[in-house]
């Protein structure tokens, strides 16, 4: 059992997450939001399945709303929903005017809030802080409408934001979840090994997101999951792929294109060198061999070893020569 704190915070939450959509979907106040995110190419239907929101452009809207209620101030305080003045000790709305995404726990229960800005205003995303029940890097969106799909299909696909989780369900991908703008704790980890052992990482294909992609899929590789990182052209992210090439495209060329761990890693490595100058790629091939060298299938090392000997037109023996030295180093 909970406290009646506890209770009255997820209570609070509930009443906010019905609240808000209803302005999203149904008010003149909420019109401006509803068409924002219309023509981002958001369906009225994952409005409702993702219950979006909207908060009013008010200091006040929801302190009045819950004091009606006869929650207290201090705990609606606490749960990041409203924010104290240290001059006078009066409170006033942490979410004004944004898109409101409901989070929820694995149970269903609307925990907390993100709420995107409309325009230019930062920060773009606005997170409830950590309370008694929001705890972020133990949190992923879509979590609990995606388990389902997760175990039927034995796979997951990690996305960095909402929009891209939400855009993929769209497209057909319903086994998506998305961190809240931290990197991939071990919480998470934790969470997903309950339910799956294979997941394509796909994250925005910028610069920020490849570092972030080969970060996470070494955490999730050492941890003994399957990865496949799917990539984007262009520095896209999953949502504005989605928009500009469709649904089929998303599921067949990106999704169904993903690339093996390794084969993300030959990319990775890549990127920035221009393999044609000599010490660029001879440092190329040896952050490689080193790579090659931590497979620990015999089978897997011999064929990368063949595919990098071919590339650059070198003898089998040199490399395995060579790898040598990363096998004393090691072990
Ligand atoms: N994020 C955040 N705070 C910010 C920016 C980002 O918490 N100021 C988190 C959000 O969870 C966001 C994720 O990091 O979904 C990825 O950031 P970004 O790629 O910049 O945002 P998008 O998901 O592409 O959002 P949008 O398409 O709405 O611009
Ligand atoms: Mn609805
Ligand atoms: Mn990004
Ligand atoms: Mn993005
Ligand atoms: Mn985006």
């Amino acid at each position: 059992r909970i406290s009646n704190e506890l209770q009255s915070m997820l209570d609070a939450h509930e009443l906010l997450r019905k609240f808000y959509h209803h302005l999203l979907v149904n008010t003149k106040e909420g019109q401006h939001a509803l068409e924002y995110l219309l023509n981002r190419g958001f369906t009225r239907e994952s409005i409702d399945k993702f219950q979006i929101g909207y908060s009013l452009n008010s200091w006040d809207f929801v302190c009045k709303f819950l004091s009606k209620r006869d929650f207290s101030p201090e705990w609606m305080e606490k749960a990041g929903l409203i924010i104290k003045r240290e001059r006078d000790g009066t409170y006033f709305d942490r979410f004004r005017d944004r898109i409101m995404f409901p989070i929820f726990d694995r149970h269903g229960n609307t925990i907390a809030f993100s709420g995107r800005s409309l325009g230019a205003e930062e920060p773009k995303y606005l997170n409830s802080p950590e309370t008694a029940i929001f705890n972020k890097s133990k949190i992923l969106y879509n979590y609990h409408l995606a388990k389902p799909s997760i175990k039927k299909m034995q796979h997951a696909v990690l996305f960095e934001g909402f929009a891209d989780c939400i855009a993929a369900d769209r497209s057909g991908v319903e086994n998506g979840i998305a961190t809240m703008g931290t990197s991939l704790t071990d919480d998470h980890i934790a969470l997903l090994r309950q339910s799956v052992q294979s997941i394509t990482i796909c994250y925005d294909s910028d610069k920020a997101g490849i570092e972030a992609a080969y970060r996470a899929g070494n955490h999730l590789h050492n941890a003994g999951f399957q990865i496949k990182v799917a990539m984007m052209a262009d520095g896209q992210d999953p949502d504005e792929y989605i928009k500009k090439n469709g649904a089929d495209k998303f599921r067949s060329e990106v999704i169904g294109a993903s690339l093996t761990w390794m084969a993300f890693k030959f990319l990775y490595f890549r990127r920035g060198k221009n393999l044609q100058n000599e010490g660029d790629r001879l440092a190329y091939i040896e952050v490689i061999l080193k790579e090659i060298s931590q497979l620990s299938k015999a089978v897997e090392r011999d064929h990368y070893l063949r595919q990098l000997a071919a590339e650059f037109s070198l003898s089998l023996e040199a490399l395995m020569q060579q790898q040598k030295q990363f096998f004393f180093a090691e072990k």
